[in-house]
């Protein structure tokens, strides 16, 4: 099938949030391994002692991390996410760790993780209770913060239930307050406006993007194509609210990669790859690290692609075109020259009918209007394309759930600014 079209509007302007948090972290999208889509609350560490949440799954975790060449791409943190904790405080009113899953403690595993060259994220929820009913951080906000800051913490992954959304507006704010008294960086990672969406309240996305590093705007990630579209339509749906908040130490999260667990295909792990790398997603991966295919892997450590989503800018993309299964998002990136900028571009096709569609691309209804062309490149394949002037289209076969995705660098005469 062969599609044509035309793109009407195309909204050039893309200028960034003002007023953000600015704690000088995240200012490309935080990148690395949570534990979640994949490990779960499986605390089970007597029969099933390679899969349990436990400091050994961390360490090992971390240990791969640097040997299979994950942190050398960028992917430079690890953190752990719900189930971590005791089902009680110490006798100081302290959190503490599960004492059967984590012998060693949190401290132990902070070093470990820091001795690795890597950075240290944590789990905690604003209410009287994690999701999964462990201690949460109601009425112990200060305690816990400087708890955090005592085991060198990097990364805080704050959820929201057992609690009121109507309250987040005080509380995330005042827990965000408290990690910056202690004096150590923590990138804030915050759940609020989900929670706040799902009971119909309209997230303060102005305080939102004062107080954390990244959001959570939409549901849980789970491990299939169907929500990993659903999570691409909010974000495209939305995007004339969530592309301004997103910049340099602020970001909107879709949730984690689940590129090699069971779900995805190959052409649907290279899909959600390249559609969190254009929408400025942060790239925090969960699958199992000794085990996910050579296929994947290679997908997950893609430079390319990964150099879009961290590009210095800070765009997050835009979906300029959605017809008969077909999209098209665009992303400004560097290098620049005056008003002129270099695009990434995603090809996604969404239908099911069993063969390639062959899609033009034209590059001037998408705004890349540089007179001196692009040199374009695709970049799963690390294929060159050629020297394409804007008034010439490009033809690509995309595979059913799958993308293309082309990188235009404008081509300029010197003086050229990189
Ligand atoms: C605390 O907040 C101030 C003001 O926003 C900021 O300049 C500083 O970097 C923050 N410190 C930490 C440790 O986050
Ligand atoms: C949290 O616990 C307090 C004290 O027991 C209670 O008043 C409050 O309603 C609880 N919050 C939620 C969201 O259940």
């Amino acid at each position: 099938m062969e599609i044509f079209f035309q793109i009407c509007l195309v909204i050039l302007s893309f200028s960034s949030f003002s007023h953000c948090l600015d704690n000088g972290l995240a200012l490309s999208p935080p990148m690395g391994w949570l534990a979640w889509q994949r490990f779960r609350c499986n605390t089970d560490c007597v029969n099933d002692p390679k899969h349990c949440i436990s400091e050994r799954l961390f360490m090992e975790m971390a240990d791969l991390l640097v040997s299979e060449g994950y942190a050398k791409a960028g992917y430079n943190l690890i953190s752990l996410d719900d189930c971590w904790l005791d089902k009680v405080r110490d006798s100081d009113g302290r959190l503490k760790a599960d004492p059967i899953r984590f012998p060693s403690g949190i401290p132990a595993l902070s070093d470990y993780i820091h001795s690795r060259g890597l950075r240290f994220g944590i789990y905690e929820d604003y209410g009287n209770y994690t999701c999964a009913g462990y201690p949460g951080i109601l009425n112990n906000m200060k305690l816990d913060a400087q708890t955090f800051a005592d085991w060198k913490v990097d990364y805080v992954k704050l959820d929201g239930c057992y609690s009121f959304p109507s309250q987040m507006d005080k509380g995330y704010p005042e827990f965000g307050y408290y990690l910056n008294r202690t004096g150590r960086s923590m990138i804030y990672s915050c759940s609020w406006p989900f929670y706040q969406l799902v009971t119909k309240m309209e997230p303060d996305y102005a305080t939102i993007s004062k107080t954390c590093n990244l959001w959570r705007n939409f549901e849980d990630i789970q491990d299939s194509w169907q929500s990993v579209t659903s999570i691409i339509d909010y974000y495209g749906d939305n995007q004339d609210t969530l592309i301004p908040l997103a910049g340099p130490g602020h970001w909107n999260d879709p949730d984690m990669l689940i590129i090699g667990n069971f779900g995805l295909s190959y052409e649907q792990s290279r899909a959600q790859m390249c559609m969190w790398a254009i929408m400025a997603s942060p790239l925090l991966m969960s699958v199992d690290l000794r085990t996910i295919r050579p296929e994947f892997k290679a997908i997950l450590l893609n430079t390319e692609i990964i150099a879009v989503n961290q590009d210095p800018l800070g765009v997050q993309g835009r979906r300029v075109y959605k017809k008969q299964g077909i999209e098209i998002w665009t992303k400004p990136v560097l290098p620049k020259s005056g008003q002129l900028y270099s695009w990434a571009i995603v090809v996604l096709n969404r239908r099911v009918d069993g063969t390639p569609s062959q899609v033009t691309v034209p590059l001037r209804e998408l705004g890349l209007d540089s007179g001196d062309g692009y040199h374009v490149r695709e970049l799963n394949e690390h294929k060159d394309v050629g020297i394409i002037s804007p008034d010439q289209a490009i033809q690509v076969d995309v595979n059913p759930s799958g993308v293309v995705m082309l990188k235009c660098t404008i081509i300029r005469v010197p003086p050229f600014i990189p």
